[in-house]
Protein backbone atom coordinates (compact mmCIF):
# COMPACT_ATOMS: atom_id res chain seq x y z
CA UNK A 1 0.00 0.00 0.00
CA UNK A 2 1.65 3.12 -0.84
CA UNK A 3 1.21 6.37 1.05
CA UNK A 4 1.55 9.71 -0.73
CA UNK A 5 1.41 12.01 2.45
CA UNK A 6 2.65 14.88 0.27
CA UNK A 7 2.13 17.02 -2.38
CA UNK A 8 4.25 19.41 -4.02
CA UNK A 9 2.37 22.06 -6.60
CA UNK A 10 4.86 24.21 -8.55
CA UNK A 11 3.03 27.30 -10.17
CA UNK A 12 4.97 28.12 -13.58
CA UNK A 13 4.16 30.45 -16.55
CA UNK A 14 4.02 28.90 -19.82
CA UNK A 15 7.40 30.22 -20.53
CA UNK A 16 8.74 27.85 -17.96
CA UNK A 17 7.06 25.38 -19.58
CA UNK A 18 8.32 25.36 -23.02
CA UNK A 19 11.88 26.01 -21.31
CA UNK A 20 11.94 22.59 -19.72
CA UNK A 21 10.54 22.63 -16.46
CA UNK A 22 9.92 19.40 -15.42
CA UNK A 23 6.51 17.54 -15.69
CA UNK A 24 4.84 15.76 -12.44
CA UNK A 25 6.38 12.48 -11.75
CA UNK A 26 5.70 9.99 -8.67
CA UNK A 27 8.16 9.12 -6.15
CA UNK A 28 8.74 5.07 -5.66
CA UNK A 29 8.44 5.56 -2.05
CA UNK A 30 6.73 3.04 -0.05
CA UNK A 31 5.84 3.91 3.90
CA UNK A 32 5.36 1.29 5.85
CA UNK A 33 1.85 0.65 6.89
CA UNK A 34 2.53 -0.20 10.29
CA UNK A 35 3.58 -0.30 13.18
CA UNK A 36 3.09 3.65 13.07
CA UNK A 37 3.71 4.65 16.53
CA UNK A 38 4.64 8.28 17.84
CA UNK A 39 8.17 8.64 18.33
CA UNK A 40 9.18 8.92 21.94
CA UNK A 41 9.21 11.74 24.22
CA UNK A 42 13.06 11.42 24.50
CA UNK A 43 14.08 11.24 21.21
CA UNK A 44 16.74 13.78 19.69
CA UNK A 45 13.85 14.47 16.97
CA UNK A 46 12.55 16.17 20.09
CA UNK A 47 14.99 18.07 21.52
CA UNK A 48 14.61 20.70 23.87
CA UNK A 49 17.03 23.85 22.45
CA UNK A 50 19.45 24.74 25.14
CA UNK A 51 19.74 27.54 26.90
CA UNK A 52 17.77 29.24 29.78
CA UNK A 53 14.62 29.81 28.41
CA UNK A 54 15.18 29.16 25.07
CA UNK A 55 12.68 30.26 22.39
CA UNK A 56 11.25 26.31 20.80
CA UNK A 57 8.39 25.35 18.20
CA UNK A 58 9.51 28.60 16.43
CA UNK A 59 6.82 28.54 13.24
CA UNK A 60 5.88 31.20 10.99
CA UNK A 61 3.01 32.08 8.60
CA UNK A 62 1.74 34.76 6.46
CA UNK A 63 0.79 37.39 8.02
CA UNK A 64 -1.33 39.41 5.97
CA UNK A 65 -3.44 39.24 2.39
CA UNK A 66 -0.57 39.99 0.00
CA UNK A 67 2.53 38.48 1.44
CA UNK A 68 4.59 41.01 2.73
CA UNK A 69 3.95 39.97 6.24
CA UNK A 70 4.77 37.05 8.33
CA UNK A 71 3.51 35.81 11.64
CA UNK A 72 6.46 34.90 13.96
CA UNK A 73 5.37 32.08 16.73
CA UNK A 74 7.63 30.78 19.79
CA UNK A 75 7.11 29.37 22.77
CA UNK A 76 8.84 29.90 26.02
CA UNK A 77 9.11 27.30 28.66
CA UNK A 78 10.01 28.97 32.33
CA UNK A 79 9.29 32.88 32.06
CA UNK A 80 7.74 34.84 29.28
CA UNK A 81 10.80 36.70 28.37
CA UNK A 82 11.05 39.18 25.59
CA UNK A 83 8.44 39.34 23.26
CA UNK A 84 10.09 40.47 20.50
CA UNK A 85 11.22 39.73 17.07
CA UNK A 86 14.77 41.18 15.83
CA UNK A 87 15.39 41.13 11.55
CA UNK A 88 17.36 42.80 8.95
CA UNK A 89 18.14 41.40 5.53
CA UNK A 90 21.93 41.00 6.64
CA UNK A 91 22.83 38.01 8.61
CA UNK A 92 23.64 39.06 12.28
CA UNK A 93 22.43 42.84 11.20
CA UNK A 94 19.12 42.94 13.24
CA UNK A 95 18.27 46.46 12.49
CA UNK A 96 14.36 46.38 13.09
CA UNK A 97 12.74 45.23 15.75
CA UNK A 98 8.67 44.10 15.84
CA UNK A 99 7.21 43.43 19.24
CA UNK A 100 4.28 40.67 20.13
CA UNK A 101 1.92 39.16 22.73
CA UNK A 102 2.27 36.40 25.02
CA UNK A 103 -0.78 34.40 25.70
CA UNK A 104 -1.04 30.99 27.64
CA UNK A 105 -3.45 28.11 28.58
CA UNK A 106 -4.17 25.61 30.37
CA UNK A 107 -6.24 21.79 29.49
CA UNK A 108 -6.77 19.52 32.12
CA UNK A 109 -3.80 19.24 33.80
CA UNK A 110 -1.84 20.66 31.51
CA UNK A 111 -0.48 24.22 31.88
CA UNK A 112 0.93 25.54 28.60
CA UNK A 113 4.78 27.43 28.36
CA UNK A 114 4.77 31.15 27.62
CA UNK A 115 3.01 31.05 23.57
CA UNK A 116 4.68 34.31 21.54
CA UNK A 117 3.12 35.39 18.47
CA UNK A 118 4.82 38.26 16.62
CA UNK A 119 3.40 40.05 13.41
CA UNK A 120 6.77 41.12 11.51
CA UNK A 121 5.08 43.91 8.50
CA UNK A 122 5.86 46.53 5.84
CA UNK A 123 8.99 43.28 4.47
CA UNK A 124 9.50 43.77 0.93
CA UNK A 125 8.20 40.67 -1.95
CA UNK A 126 11.40 38.25 -2.91
CA UNK A 127 14.08 39.08 -0.10
CA UNK A 128 15.29 36.93 2.60
CA UNK A 129 15.34 38.18 5.99
CA UNK A 130 17.39 36.97 8.64
CA UNK A 131 15.35 36.77 12.60
CA UNK A 132 16.64 36.77 16.25
CA UNK A 133 14.17 35.59 19.07
CA UNK A 134 15.56 34.99 22.81
CA UNK A 135 17.23 37.03 24.45
CA UNK A 136 20.98 37.07 26.05
CA UNK A 137 22.80 33.13 25.31
CA UNK A 138 19.77 31.76 24.54
CA UNK A 139 18.74 33.91 21.52
CA UNK A 140 18.18 31.79 17.96
CA UNK A 141 18.31 33.09 14.82
CA UNK A 142 16.28 31.95 11.82
CA UNK A 143 15.54 32.96 8.18
CA UNK A 144 13.05 32.91 5.53
CA UNK A 145 12.21 34.10 2.30
CA UNK A 146 9.25 37.01 1.20
CA UNK A 147 6.90 35.88 -1.95
CA UNK A 148 7.15 37.57 -5.41
CA UNK A 149 4.79 40.11 -5.43
CA UNK A 150 1.23 39.41 -6.28
CA UNK A 151 1.66 39.05 -10.04
CA UNK A 152 -0.33 36.30 -12.66
CA UNK A 153 2.97 35.20 -13.89
CA UNK A 154 4.89 34.76 -10.74
CA UNK A 155 6.18 31.04 -10.25
CA UNK A 156 5.84 29.75 -6.95
CA UNK A 157 6.35 26.16 -4.96
CA UNK A 158 4.18 25.09 -2.73
CA UNK A 159 4.00 22.08 -0.37
CA UNK A 160 1.00 19.85 0.84
CA UNK A 161 0.47 17.97 3.55
CA UNK A 162 -2.03 16.95 6.26
CA UNK A 163 -2.83 14.87 9.20
CA UNK A 164 1.00 14.88 9.78
CA UNK A 165 1.22 13.21 13.13
CA UNK A 166 4.63 12.82 14.96
CA UNK A 167 5.61 9.53 13.92
CA UNK A 168 9.14 8.40 12.20
CA UNK A 169 6.58 8.33 8.99
CA UNK A 170 5.76 11.81 9.89
CA UNK A 171 9.14 12.37 10.23
CA UNK A 172 10.22 11.07 6.80
CA UNK A 173 7.36 13.19 5.47
CA UNK A 174 9.39 16.17 6.61
CA UNK A 175 12.84 14.99 5.30
CA UNK A 176 11.28 14.29 1.46
CA UNK A 177 9.59 17.81 1.50
CA UNK A 178 12.50 19.92 2.37
CA UNK A 179 14.61 17.98 -0.59
CA UNK A 180 11.78 19.21 -3.09
CA UNK A 181 12.25 23.01 -3.38
CA UNK A 182 8.79 23.84 -1.84
CA UNK A 183 8.56 27.49 -0.49
CA UNK A 184 5.22 27.51 1.40
CA UNK A 185 3.23 24.59 2.84
CA UNK A 186 -0.67 24.45 2.86
CA UNK A 187 -1.28 22.38 5.69
CA UNK A 188 -5.01 20.32 5.30
CA UNK A 189 -5.14 19.83 9.22
CA UNK A 190 -4.71 17.51 12.00
CA UNK A 191 -1.36 18.79 13.08
CA UNK A 192 0.24 16.85 16.10
CA UNK A 193 -2.50 14.14 16.88
CA UNK A 194 -2.13 15.33 20.87
CA UNK A 195 -5.25 14.45 21.24
CA UNK A 196 -4.88 10.77 21.43
CA UNK A 197 -3.66 11.32 24.75
CA UNK A 198 -4.89 12.56 27.86
CA UNK A 199 -2.38 13.88 30.10
CA UNK A 200 0.53 14.64 27.73
CA UNK A 201 -2.04 16.17 25.27
CA UNK A 202 -0.18 19.66 25.89
CA UNK A 203 3.26 17.53 26.10
CA UNK A 204 2.36 16.30 22.70
CA UNK A 205 1.07 19.84 21.15
CA UNK A 206 4.83 20.85 22.56
CA UNK A 207 7.04 17.87 21.08
CA UNK A 208 5.31 18.48 18.00
CA UNK A 209 6.21 21.78 17.68
CA UNK A 210 9.50 20.82 18.00
CA UNK A 211 9.96 18.20 15.62
CA UNK A 212 8.54 20.52 12.61
CA UNK A 213 10.23 23.62 13.60
CA UNK A 214 12.92 21.99 11.15
CA UNK A 215 10.67 23.74 8.58
CA UNK A 216 8.29 25.90 10.07
CA UNK A 217 10.80 28.43 11.56
CA UNK A 218 12.08 28.78 7.78
CA UNK A 219 8.55 28.86 5.70
CA UNK A 220 5.33 29.93 5.99
CA UNK A 221 3.33 27.35 6.66
CA UNK A 222 -0.64 28.02 6.03
CA UNK A 223 -2.57 26.49 8.78
CA UNK A 224 -6.03 24.32 8.40
CA UNK A 225 -7.43 22.55 11.66
CA UNK A 226 -9.04 19.20 11.20
CA UNK A 227 -10.86 17.21 13.18
CA UNK A 228 -7.86 16.78 15.69
CA UNK A 229 -7.63 19.90 16.55
CA UNK A 230 -11.42 20.05 17.78
CA UNK A 231 -10.63 18.54 21.34
CA UNK A 232 -14.13 18.96 22.82
CA UNK A 233 -13.37 16.89 26.03
CA UNK A 234 -16.35 17.45 28.45
CA UNK A 235 -14.70 13.98 30.41
CA UNK A 236 -11.58 16.33 31.36
CA UNK A 237 -13.73 19.11 31.81
CA UNK A 238 -12.85 21.02 28.51
CA UNK A 239 -15.87 22.33 26.71
CA UNK A 240 -14.42 24.85 24.52
CA UNK A 241 -13.39 23.60 21.08
CA UNK A 242 -9.68 24.06 18.96
CA UNK A 243 -8.17 25.36 22.64
CA UNK A 244 -4.55 24.50 22.01
CA UNK A 245 -5.14 24.94 18.75
CA UNK A 246 -6.29 28.44 18.59
CA UNK A 247 -3.39 29.37 21.35
CA UNK A 248 -0.43 28.60 19.43
CA UNK A 249 -1.45 28.80 15.46
CA UNK A 250 -2.23 31.99 14.27
CA UNK A 251 -3.97 32.58 10.61
CA UNK A 252 -4.36 36.30 9.60
CA UNK A 253 -7.94 35.94 9.29
CA UNK A 254 -8.34 39.72 9.76
CA UNK A 255 -6.90 41.11 6.67
CA UNK A 256 -9.26 39.02 4.79
CA UNK A 257 -11.95 40.04 6.65
CA UNK A 258 -12.71 37.25 8.26
CA UNK A 259 -14.43 37.03 12.07
CA UNK A 260 -12.67 33.95 12.99
CA UNK A 261 -8.71 32.46 12.83
CA UNK A 262 -10.41 29.04 11.67
CA UNK A 263 -11.26 30.16 7.71
CA UNK A 264 -9.71 33.14 5.97
CA UNK A 265 -7.68 33.57 2.68
CA UNK A 266 -4.29 34.67 1.35
CA UNK A 267 -2.95 35.48 -1.60
CA UNK A 268 0.63 34.19 -2.77
CA UNK A 269 2.55 34.91 -5.69
CA UNK A 270 -0.07 34.12 -8.71
CA UNK A 271 -2.23 31.82 -6.09
CA UNK A 272 -5.67 32.92 -4.20
CA UNK A 273 -5.81 30.08 -1.62
CA UNK A 274 -9.20 29.92 0.55
CA UNK A 275 -9.15 28.10 3.98
CA UNK A 276 -12.42 26.66 4.81
CA UNK A 277 -13.21 25.00 7.95
CA UNK A 278 -14.86 21.60 8.35
CA UNK A 279 -15.58 22.09 11.66
CA UNK A 280 -17.27 25.78 11.82
CA UNK A 281 -20.46 26.27 11.30
CA UNK A 282 -21.00 26.56 7.61
CA UNK A 283 -24.98 26.64 6.20
CA UNK A 284 -26.49 29.30 4.68
CA UNK A 285 -26.32 32.64 6.80
CA UNK A 286 -23.48 31.38 9.28
CA UNK A 287 -20.18 33.21 9.37
CA UNK A 288 -18.42 31.30 7.20
CA UNK A 289 -20.78 31.08 4.61
CA UNK A 290 -21.29 35.32 4.72
CA UNK A 291 -17.58 35.60 4.41
CA UNK A 292 -16.75 32.57 1.71
CA UNK A 293 -19.63 34.47 -0.77
CA UNK A 294 -17.93 37.91 -0.30
CA UNK A 295 -14.35 36.20 -0.18
CA UNK A 296 -14.98 34.64 -3.55
CA UNK A 297 -16.09 38.35 -5.22
CA UNK A 298 -12.95 39.32 -4.21
CA UNK A 299 -10.89 37.03 -6.41
CA UNK A 300 -9.30 38.43 -9.25
CA UNK A 301 -8.36 35.79 -12.01
CA UNK A 302 -6.34 38.91 -13.70
CA UNK A 303 -3.95 39.08 -10.92
CA UNK A 304 -4.37 35.65 -9.22
CA UNK A 305 -5.38 33.02 -11.96
CA UNK A 306 -4.67 29.91 -9.55
CA UNK A 307 -7.64 29.97 -7.27
CA UNK A 308 -7.19 27.09 -4.42
CA UNK A 309 -9.41 25.76 -2.03
CA UNK A 310 -8.28 23.93 1.08
CA UNK A 311 -9.96 21.84 3.75
CA UNK A 312 -9.75 19.07 5.55
CA UNK A 313 -12.86 16.79 5.21
CA UNK A 314 -13.02 15.96 1.34
CA UNK A 315 -15.99 16.34 -0.37
CA UNK A 316 -15.55 13.65 -3.02
CA UNK A 317 -14.31 10.90 -1.63
CA UNK A 318 -14.74 7.28 -2.26
CA UNK A 319 -12.61 5.45 0.56
CA UNK A 320 -14.30 3.56 3.56
CA UNK A 321 -12.86 6.02 5.73
CA UNK A 322 -15.06 9.11 6.75
CA UNK A 323 -17.08 8.05 3.57
CA UNK A 324 -20.00 10.97 3.19
CA UNK A 325 -18.21 12.94 6.00
CA UNK A 326 -17.85 15.89 3.64
CA UNK A 327 -20.89 16.04 2.17
CA UNK A 328 -22.87 18.24 3.78
CA UNK A 329 -19.92 20.86 3.00
CA UNK A 330 -20.50 19.81 -0.57
CA UNK A 331 -23.97 21.09 -0.77
CA UNK A 332 -23.42 24.10 0.85
CA UNK A 333 -20.36 25.38 -1.39
CA UNK A 334 -20.08 23.63 -4.51
CA UNK A 335 -22.02 25.44 -6.56
CA UNK A 336 -19.51 28.43 -6.05
CA UNK A 337 -16.90 26.31 -6.77
CA UNK A 338 -18.32 25.39 -9.91
CA UNK A 339 -19.73 29.01 -10.77
CA UNK A 340 -16.04 31.26 -9.92
CA UNK A 341 -13.86 27.83 -11.25
CA UNK A 342 -11.96 27.02 -8.42
CA UNK A 343 -9.00 25.33 -10.08
CA UNK A 344 -7.98 22.99 -7.24
CA UNK A 345 -9.22 21.82 -4.26
CA UNK A 346 -6.82 20.07 -1.37
CA UNK A 347 -8.45 17.87 1.51
CA UNK A 348 -6.98 15.50 4.04
CA UNK A 349 -8.81 13.29 7.12
CA UNK A 350 -8.95 10.29 4.72
CA UNK A 351 -5.31 8.49 5.09
CA UNK A 352 -5.36 7.93 1.03
CA UNK A 353 -4.57 9.59 -2.29
CA UNK A 354 -7.57 10.19 -4.42
CA UNK A 355 -7.88 12.67 -7.26
CA UNK A 356 -11.69 13.41 -9.05
CA UNK A 357 -11.96 14.47 -12.68
CA UNK A 358 -13.46 17.46 -12.89
CA UNK A 359 -16.77 16.53 -12.00
CA UNK A 360 -19.64 18.41 -10.17
CA UNK A 361 -23.19 17.50 -8.87
CA UNK A 362 -24.58 20.51 -8.40
CA UNK A 363 -27.34 19.78 -10.12
CA UNK A 364 -28.65 17.42 -8.06
CA UNK A 365 -31.95 17.45 -6.16
CA UNK A 366 -34.65 14.97 -4.37
CA UNK A 367 -37.17 15.91 -7.64
CA UNK A 368 -33.85 16.11 -10.76
CA UNK A 369 -33.79 12.61 -11.18
CA UNK A 370 -30.00 13.49 -11.55
CA UNK A 371 -28.38 11.02 -8.87
CA UNK A 372 -24.86 11.30 -9.45
CA UNK A 373 -22.29 13.63 -10.39
CA UNK A 374 -21.80 14.11 -14.10
CA UNK A 375 -18.76 15.89 -16.08
CA UNK A 376 -18.03 19.29 -15.66
CA UNK A 377 -15.78 21.62 -17.16
CA UNK A 378 -16.37 24.42 -14.61
CA UNK A 379 -15.86 22.34 -11.86
CA UNK A 380 -12.45 22.01 -9.69
CA UNK A 381 -10.32 18.54 -9.50
CA UNK A 382 -10.47 17.35 -5.66
CA UNK A 383 -7.50 16.02 -4.57
CA UNK A 384 -7.29 14.11 -1.20
CA UNK A 385 -3.55 14.14 -0.63
CA UNK A 386 -2.84 10.90 1.57
CA UNK A 387 -1.52 10.35 4.64
CA UNK A 388 1.35 12.87 6.30
CA UNK A 389 2.52 10.10 8.71
CA UNK A 390 0.45 9.85 11.85
CA UNK A 391 0.36 6.46 13.90
CA UNK A 392 -3.65 5.82 13.35
CA UNK A 393 -1.75 4.81 10.01
CA UNK A 394 -3.48 4.40 6.17
CA UNK A 395 -6.75 4.26 4.60
CA UNK A 396 -6.77 1.34 2.68
CA UNK A 397 -10.43 0.69 1.51
CA UNK A 398 -12.07 2.18 -1.54
CA UNK A 399 -15.67 1.36 -1.67
CA UNK A 400 -15.62 -0.69 -5.37
CA UNK A 401 -19.40 0.10 -6.07
CA UNK A 402 -19.30 0.75 -10.01
CA UNK A 403 -21.31 4.11 -9.41
CA UNK A 404 -18.18 5.74 -7.90
CA UNK A 405 -15.67 4.47 -10.14
CA UNK A 406 -15.89 6.97 -13.00
CA UNK A 407 -15.12 10.11 -10.92
CA UNK A 408 -12.20 8.91 -9.81
CA UNK A 409 -8.45 8.56 -11.25
CA UNK A 410 -7.55 5.84 -8.54
CA UNK A 411 -5.34 3.49 -10.65
CA UNK A 412 -3.14 5.95 -11.88
CA UNK A 413 -1.02 8.28 -9.84
CA UNK A 414 0.37 10.42 -12.52
CA UNK A 415 -0.51 13.55 -12.05
CA UNK A 416 -2.76 16.35 -14.04
CA UNK A 417 0.47 17.87 -15.39
CA UNK A 418 0.10 20.11 -18.62
CA UNK A 419 -3.10 20.30 -18.51
CA UNK A 420 -4.75 23.58 -18.03
CA UNK A 421 -6.97 24.54 -15.38
CA UNK A 422 -8.99 27.40 -14.88
CA UNK A 423 -6.43 29.56 -14.29
CA UNK A 424 -5.83 29.63 -17.78
CA UNK A 425 -2.23 28.27 -17.09
CA UNK A 426 -0.37 25.14 -17.63
CA UNK A 427 0.20 23.04 -13.99
CA UNK A 428 4.16 22.14 -14.69
CA UNK A 429 4.37 19.92 -11.73
CA UNK A 430 2.37 18.12 -9.21
CA UNK A 431 4.72 15.75 -7.56
CA UNK A 432 4.20 13.35 -4.97
CA UNK A 433 6.60 12.71 -2.11
CA UNK A 434 6.59 10.63 1.35
FE1 LIG B 1 -8.88 14.11 10.18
Amino acid sequence: MKGWGLLLLSLHVISCLVSGVASGHTSSYVRTEFPSTDIPLESEWFAIPKGYNAPQQVHITQGDYDGKAVIVSWVTPEEPGPSEVFYGKKEKQYDQKSEGTTTNYTFYDYKSGYIHHCLVDGLEYNTKYYYKIGSGDSAREFWFETPPAIDPDASYTFGIIGDLGQTFNSLSTLQHYEKTGGQTVLFVGDLSYADRYKHDDGIRWDSWGRLVERSTAYQPWIWNAGNHEIEYRPDLGETSTFKPYLHRYMTPYLASKSSSPMWYAVRRASAHIIVLSSYSPFVKYTPQWWWLKNEFKRVDREKTPWLIVLMHSPMYNSNEAHYMEGESMRAAFEKWFVKYKVDLVFAGHVHAYERSYRISNVNYNITSGNRYPVPDKSAPVYITVGDGGNQEGLASSHKVWWCLRPWFELSSLMTPSRTTLHSGRPVTAIQFYN
